[in-house]
């Protein structure tokens, strides 16, 4: 884990709500894993805590994340220029497992909005077969899928009013796929109604699951317990800290509430 100042090398704005942004910060890059994400304190009056923010894309000495705007700090995130500074720490959490994997697997990677953060650097690095499911409200809110494209992803869309793609619920979409082909592991990021959806579709079809879960943070490095959640152990139960020992839980051990 590594506290640092990094330069921003771009601040693209993508779509009405969703941003790009690139940073310098080579500490950061080497040892970047998907899954993990780094927490930015965002530099504004209004904004106390640091924000956390899955890692996109990591090589050579830059990191980019991919945000939305939903309050304040993503606000404050999106008015930065090119040459400002941001001060970080990262990588953070545990990242996704991919030893199961072979080439031959064919992967099922499921997203819900900015889950496509995460989910789009795991894939960059798998070297199976991957099917990439995006869902999102309106097709309007989509992004980036000639980049999932280009790193040799089938990509479908489902998007809630039907605008493109599957009409529906990206984990409708996922229970379809599931039924007609043979699926070896299912990793998936998004709002909770959507993971708890996506780990029970597994369950029922036995295929191994892992999911990413944005809790909110406040110290994002494991000391305040603010992010903890319910995982099975045994026959009860621990809690443990998304930012620490997650944000990536096998998708049936997560007690969902
Ligand atoms: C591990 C992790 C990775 C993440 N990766 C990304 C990413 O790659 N891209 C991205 O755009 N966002 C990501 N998020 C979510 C991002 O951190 C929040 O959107 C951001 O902190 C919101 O800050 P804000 O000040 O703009 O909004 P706030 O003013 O803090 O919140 C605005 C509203 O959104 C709700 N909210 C805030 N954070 C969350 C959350 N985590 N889950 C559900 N509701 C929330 C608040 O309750 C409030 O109603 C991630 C979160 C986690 C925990
Ligand atoms: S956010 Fe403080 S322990 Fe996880």
């Amino acid at each position: 884990m590594i506290q640092t100042k990094a330069t921003i090398n771009f601040n693209k704005k993508l779509n009405a709500k969703y941003y790009q942004m690139s940073l310098t910060c080579p500490s950061i890059a080497k040892g970047a894993l998907p899954g993990q994400f780094i927490h930015v304190d965002v530099a504004s009056k209004k904004v106390f805590l640091r924000r956390p923010f899955s890692i996109y894309k990591a090589g050579g000495r830059n990191i980019e994340i991919l945000y939305k705007i939903i309050g304040a700090g993503t606000e404050a995130l999106s008015e930065k220029k090119k040459n400002q500074t941001l001060d970080i720490i990262g990588p953070l959490g545990n990242g996704y497992k991919t030893e199961e994997i072979n080439k031959n697997d064919k992967v099922v990677l499921v997203v819900g909005g900015t889950g496509i953060a995460s989910l789009f650097f795991l894939a960059n690095r798998l070297n199976s077969k991957k099917l990439f499911l995006i869902g999102a409200k309106t097709k309007t809110e989509l992004v980036n899928i000639k980049e999932l494209k280009d790193i040799g992803c089938n990509v479908k869309v489902a998007t809630d009013d039907g605008s493109k793609g599957y009409k529906g619920f990206v984990s409708s979409l996922l229970k379809k796929t599931v039924k007609k082909e043979k699926i070896s592991y299912i990793y998936a990021c998004g709002p909770k109604p959507m993971l708890k959806e996506i780990a029970r579709i597994s369950k029922s079809h036995k295929i191994p699951c892992q999911v990413s879960l944005e809790e909110h943070m406040a110290c994002g490095v494991g000391v305040c317990m603010g992010c903890a959640v319910k995982i099975k152990e045994k026959e009860s139960f621990e809690y443990k800290r998304a930012c620490k020992e997650g944000p990536v839980f096998n998708g049936q051990e997560v007690i969902w509430e």
